[in-house]
């Protein structure tokens, strides 16, 4: 779906913004401050339903306000869309063409993004959890009923883990001289748990791996691309366990997991282990590195959607070029993928990038900017 205008209605610090998008490349300058990563975030909202910077409800709606409004009108196989999202403490609400969603999946279907912005440089810097929602959101947009799969997984954990808590009280109240066996009837519930999670836990690992596989190659091209060199990036998906399957390391890991009072082999605990020509990209690579990497694997996430699916997804870089040094961001600019763009920047653009749109956010609005003619050769007459 390509986007056409976007009304917001106090979203973070916006009383009210209409911007209408160009169908190529729109780039949004304005100083710090002004709202332009909270603009990002009200368009990745409106495919997602979250927030890309992790941010609860409460912080996008603005401050004295009971709720936020993001509205956008786009187009999609020639047909007209409406998505209206309403956030309100609590409760999010979503309609499509004036349909309200029952699930989030629902929405998954209608736009969707790819987002990139200065705090992705978690992506490789930061713990395992990032990098397991990096392959759980790209599985998500590719199909978006795998949220079945990951809602049922998240559900197990937190079941197993309250049994395991209420198990390891049990153990501690037998040590101190209670009854005995009252707990019996919860370590066979556990069998059940343990199947279910060694089930849906193998199914989702499997697909992280699968779509691992197949990002690398793009994540490698991504980044040769921008630093103009010839590196190899390597990915390994670290499973939280040895075993040919899942089941007999949760048996073997059982007792500690009663100790401890959680579930320590699952999806939830694997990792994705990166590096750049045999360097460990989180302990051994300058910051320059680690947030090219990063962005490579944005970008790599953005071209296997756009290759998968009818059409690219919209692409959204927040204040990317700032961090990058200038060879970097032209090489980023120069090897844009075709589709729907959208390029904040507070430092302006590079010298000889040509968006189809310029925006300037200047007192809480949106104004085009003229763009100067490319100069032909009969102009020098
Ligand atoms: N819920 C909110 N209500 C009102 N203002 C908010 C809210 N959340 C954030 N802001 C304001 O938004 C501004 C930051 O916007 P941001 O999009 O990060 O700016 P930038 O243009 O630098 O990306 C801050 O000044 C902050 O006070
Ligand atoms: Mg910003």
């Amino acid at each position: 779906m390509r986007l056409h205008t976007v009304w917001l209605t106090d979203f973070r610090n916006y009383e009210t913004l209409e911007i209408s998008l160009d169908r190529g490349f729109t780039a949004i300058l304005g100083a710090n401050g002004v709202g332009k990563t909270n603009l990002v975030e009200s368009l990745a909202l409106l495919a997602t339903l979250k927030s890309f910077r992790r941010a609860p409800t409460d912080s996008l709606v603005r401050k004295g306000c009971d709720k936020a409004v993001i509205r956008a009108t786009g187009e999609r196989g020639g047909r007209e869309v409406l998505i209206e999202l309403e956030l309100a403490k609590g409760k999010t609400r979503a309609q499509v063409n004036r349909q309200p969603l029952k699930r989030t999946r629902d929405l998954l279907g209608a736009l969707r993004v790819t987002v990139f912005g200065p705090d992705d440089l978690s992506l490789v810097k930061e713990g395992p959890a990032v990098r397991r929602e990096f392959l759980d959101d790209l599985i998500l947009a590719l199909d978006p009923t795998a949220d079945g799969v990951l809602s049922d997984l998240d559900r197990i954990v937190k079941q197993r883990n309250a049994l395991l808590r209420q198990l390891s009280q049990a153990a501690r109240g037998r040590r101190s001289g209670g009854e005995p066996g009252a707990d019996e009837a919860a370590g066979l519930t556990l069998d059940v748990w343990d199947t279910k999670l060694a089930a849906a836990g193998e199914h989702l690992t499997i697909r992280r791996e699968n779509l691992l596989a197949d990002l690398m190659p793009l994540v490698t091209a991504s980044y040769r691309e921008l630093s103009d060199s010839d590196v190899d990036v390597v990915a390994t998906y670290v499973r939280s366990w040895t075993t040919d399957t899942m089941a007999p390391a949760i048996a073997a890991a059982r007792d500690d997991d009663v100790r401890r009072g959680s579930t320590s082999i699952g999806p939830h605990r694997d990792d994705v282990g990166l590096s750049i020509d045999g360097f460990d990209s989180r302990t051994e690579c300058s910051q320059g590195e680690q947030r090219t990497l990063a962005l490579a694997m944005r970008l790599a996430g953005h071209r296997l959607l756009a290759e998968r699916l009818d059409e690219p997804p919209l692409l959204l870089l927040d204040d990317v070029l700032s961090e990058l040094d200038p060879d970097r961001a032209r090489a980023l600019l120069a090897s844009l993928p075709p589709g729907q763009t959208v390029i904040t920047s507070a430092q302006g653009l590079p010298p000889d990038t040509v968006p189809d749109q310029v925006l300037e956010h200047r007192g809480g609005a949106l104004h085009p900017v003229a763009q100067a003619e490319p100069v032909t050769e009969g102009d020098a007459s």
